[in-house]
């Protein structure tokens, strides 16, 4: 194998990954904030800030797709006699004579050096307050005195970054700054119906500024050489429309061995509608003062960083594991937990591959996210399934994307994704189960947001399951609709049109024969999960009426979704199969078999070890199982976006590692903890890191959306990192299949499927009011366990019995 270039390792210590050389294959980035307030940034600083809504509400602009790649961001300049640069290499890449780029758990600490002086910025959001902070501090290594020049650098952005893209005749007339000592406070629009601003503090006196970006850069020039900063001097320009910036100077003398920090504070402020201005055209700067004070000095920033690092300690603290092989547990203990924190804020919305004005927060994304999460902050993960939820209509079907910042269903994509309903049930059991508050389901949620129009929670998972029942297809399996979970699985779509979009054109459908077997697994997972829920809250009748559907769709399953050696994946509008033998191409599809292993469908006929064997021998390859196989080489009219990408990548038989899982986890039922294993350790980052870094090429510390398969030009290159559901999916997988710890309304059920060579591991898990130390002795086996003793004595079956306080637990198989 070619030797890979290494350009960063993984501090478990501090909970970090270190970047040591700023040139990554692709812009590692982390994420700052965790409610409210958030920032993108890379590992040279590139990157923007938002509040709630990376469309709606963008602070500071950034470009996507540019040349070169992650331009604009927060950069700092620093001019030290005719030498210019940057602490994170970029935008002047100067060589430095020492680069770090530390990714923390919602912080990024960027270290510079060059010719005797260090530059060291720590970014973080604090908890609870809407701003970020930058703590620049710079150290004088050198035996010379330091005379040296900074600037500072944000560009804003003019609010919705839609319209800040695209409308300039408008754009470039309304811009408007002020300025007050060292802040400089953006106020587009303000003086009409927004009721916000931000602004860009540094808690210094300065000798200069610009808030006009023509004036400071030139118009010739780059972000790589801004006139200003290139000469040394600032032009204090006020910007009046073209494009606002915030740049503070700062005169910087440093004796030898001296060091000095500057805070800098990008913040955002909301005023009530009466009171947003003190004088004619002057906004109210009261609360902009007010959080400026709260951190105006080193010990206030490093105060509220500490209780920052105190909230993660607590959050990582619920569910630990030692196993001693590090590759797991610092997936599990660190960078699993926190990437699932991560989807769960952002769902598919802002990332370096999603632009933050595409999409909001998808129904079944959100619900996927939130098994990752509601064992972390549960009272969030109630109110986003109130938030899901309100986004369903009358008949169980669903939005199938919201705005984070209205929380209204979007229009613009609609409805129509059969699968979506189910994953409702699938988000509130979870929670349920996490929790044990089944007060839940008697929440009053409205349908589309109307007023008036509320009904229990409850209700809505029951009109969910029946949204299946009521349209089946003639197979009596579920119709797919728009798509399933793949949404380029367009069986009503019949596009010939290129300026029709895949996922909202629906051509025919009167008629239509396009049933999922992806739905199917799907709706009997799920519905098991809504029968044994029933049944706990007394409702008997209302189990065994979804009981007996449940029945008939394993039975519909068994009888016209099973290909002899694998589950099909669909029939098309005709009622012809998809993912059969019997196809030219893609025979074989992953999702279907995924579903139908978890569902257990048709096990006692060797259904679920021939589908598990069949995605072992024609989808797994080096680097994961592939989406599809034999990929599509040509496009299919009736079968939508999926045959639009060239073979190898995205849902045309690409590894899309959020559907492994579901694999692994078939695996694991069904007992095969080597099968298991393995499948699972070929796309755990940990384990890609160590080999392949130059290759994957994007951020090696979390899960990618998709991974190039077998069939493309560069099988194992990743692409859309972070904000996928393989986060949540991978965590369910380790954290309650492999290793085996699953909440259930009793207690925590314990029920590991390793691979033969485990050692002895020791799980320790906060569960509602109590603590488990678990200790799970697998002696070589795969799957089973023999005895369960519970602080001393041995108990029945495989679930600990809930009851508060600290216990301890050995577990051997
Ligand atoms: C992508 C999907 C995505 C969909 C909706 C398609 O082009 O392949 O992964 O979910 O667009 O935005
Ligand atoms: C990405 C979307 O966010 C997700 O909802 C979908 O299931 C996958 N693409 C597969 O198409």
């Amino acid at each position: 194998m070619e030797q890979q270039k290494r350009y960063g390792h993984f501090d478990d210590q501090h909970r970090e990954y270190v970047i040591t050389d700023p040139q990554t294959p692709w812009p590692w980035i982390n994420y700052l904030g965790n409610e409210d307030f958030f920032s993108l940034i890379s590992n040279t600083a590139g990157g923007y800030s938002f509040y709630k809504d990376a469309k709606f509400r963008r602070i500071t602009r950034y470009r996507y797709n540019n040349v070169p790649m992650d331009n604009g961001g927060r950069y700092f300049y620093i001019k030290d006699g005719d030498t210019v640069w940057n602490p994170g290499w970029k935008p002047c890449k100067t060589p430095l004579d020492f680069y770090e780029c530390r990714h923390g758990m919602s912080y990024t600490r960027i270290t510079g050096r060059k010719n005797g002086v260090e530059a060291s910025v720590l970014f973080f959001v604090p908890l609870k307050k809407w701003c970020e902070v930058q703590k620049l501090t710079l150290t004088n290594n050198s035996s010379d005195t330091k005379q040296l020049k900074l600037f500072s650098f944000e560009e804003w952005c003019l609010w919705n970054a839609a319209t800040d893209m695209e409308n300039f005749q408008r754009n470039f007339s309304t811009g408007e700054v002020e300025i007050e000592g060292s802040t400089i406070y953006h106020k587009t629009e303000y003086r009409e119906r927004r009721n916000h601003y931000a602004f860009y503090h540094v808690n210094t006196e300065i000798q200069g500024f610009d808030t006009d970006r023509e004036t400071f850069v030139g118009l010739y020039n780059e972000f790589a050489d801004p006139q200003a900063v290139m000469e040394g001097k600032p032009r204090n320009s006020h910007a009046h429309g073209w494009s606002p910036i915030a740049s503070h100077y700062i005169e910087v003398t440093l004796q030898p061995g001296e060091s000095k920090d500057f805070v800098f504070l990008l913040g955002y402020i909301e005023n009530e509608q009466d009171e947003k201005f003190e004088a004619p055209q002057v906004i109210n700067k009261k609360k902009a003062h007010a959080l400026i004070a709260e951190l105006d000095t080193t010990e206030k920033v490093d105060k509220a960083f500490a209780e920052l690092c105190e909230y993660w300690d607590a959050l990582l603290n619920i569910y630990k594991v030692h196993t001693g092989n590090d590759k797991i547990d610092r997936m599990v203990n660190i960078w699993n937990q926190y990437q699932c924190m991560v989807t769960f804020n952002f769902s598919r919305s802002a990332s370096f591959f999603e632009s933050g004005v595409g999409r909001g927060m998808g129904f079944r994304d959100s619900n996927q996210d939130l098994v990752g999460f509601v064992h972390q902050i549960p009272p969030r993960a109630r109110q986003r399934i109130i938030d899901i939820a309100s986004t369903q209509f009358p008949d169980g079907g669903c939005y199938h994307q919201y705005q984070p910042l209205t929380k209204r269903g979007n229009n613009d994509i609609g409805g129509g994704f059969n699968d979506d309903p189910c994953w409702l049930i699938f988000g509130t059991v979870a929670y349920i189960k996490e929790t044990g508050d089944f007060s839940i389901l008697d929440e009053m949620v409205p349908f589309d947001n109307q007023p008036g129009s509320e009904v229990t929670l409850f209700e809505h998972l029951k009109i969910s399951m029946d949204h299946v029942i009521k349209n089946l297809g003639p197979h009596m399996l579920p119709l797919i609709g728009r798509a399933d979970w793949n949404d380029c699985l367009n069986l009503n779509c019949f596009s010939w049109d290129p300026n029709e979009s895949f996922q909202t054109t629906e051509n025919v459908s009167e008629g239509t024969k396009a049933e999922s077997l992806m739905i199917a697994g799907l709706f009997v997972v799920t519905g098991k999960d809504y029968v044994a829920l029933c049944k706990k809250i007394g409702k008997a009748d209302e189990a065994a009426r979804m009981q007996q559907a449940v029945d008939e769709m394993i039975e519909a399953v068994k009888k016209h979704g099973w290909d002899g050696e694998w589950y099909l994946r669909a029939y098309d509008f005709y009622g012809r199969k998809i993912g059969s033998n019997e196809c030219e191409e893609a025979k074989i599809f992953i999702e279907s078999q995924g579903w139908c292993t978890m569902a257990e469908i048709g096990a006692e006929d060797g259904m679920v070890a021939k589908s598990l064997d069949s995605c072992k021998k024609y989808l797994e390859c080096e680097h994961g199982m592939v989406l599809n196989n034999p990929a599509f080489t040509k496009y299919i009219y009736e079968y939508g976006e999926i045959s639009s990408y060239p073979e190898g990548y995205k849902e045309n038989a690409g590894i899309f590692c959020h559907n492994n899982p579901w694999v692994i986890i078939g695996e694991c039922i069904a007992g095969r903890g080597n099968d298991a294993w393995s499948h699972y350790a070929k796309i755990l980052p940990s384990y890609v890191e160590e080999k392949y870094q130059t290759l994957h090429k994007v951020e090696p510390y979390v899960n990618c959306q998709m991974v190039a398969g077998k069939d493309a030009a560069r099988p194992g290159e990743g692409k859309n990192s972070w904000l996928t559901g393989t986060a949540a999916w991978m965590w369910l997988t380790v954290s309650q299949y492999i290793l085996g710890v699953k909440p259930q309304y009793d207690g925590l059920q314990i029920d590991p499927c390793l691979p033969d060579t485990a050692n002895d591991y020791t799980v320790v898990r906060q569960f509602r009011e109590a603590e488990y130390t678990i200790t799970v002795h697998p002696n070589g086996h795969q799957k089973g366990v023999k005895q369960i003793v519970l602080d001393g004595s041995a108990i029945d079956g495989t679930i600990i019995p809930y009851t508060p306080g600290n216990h301890t637990v050995e577990v051997t198989m």
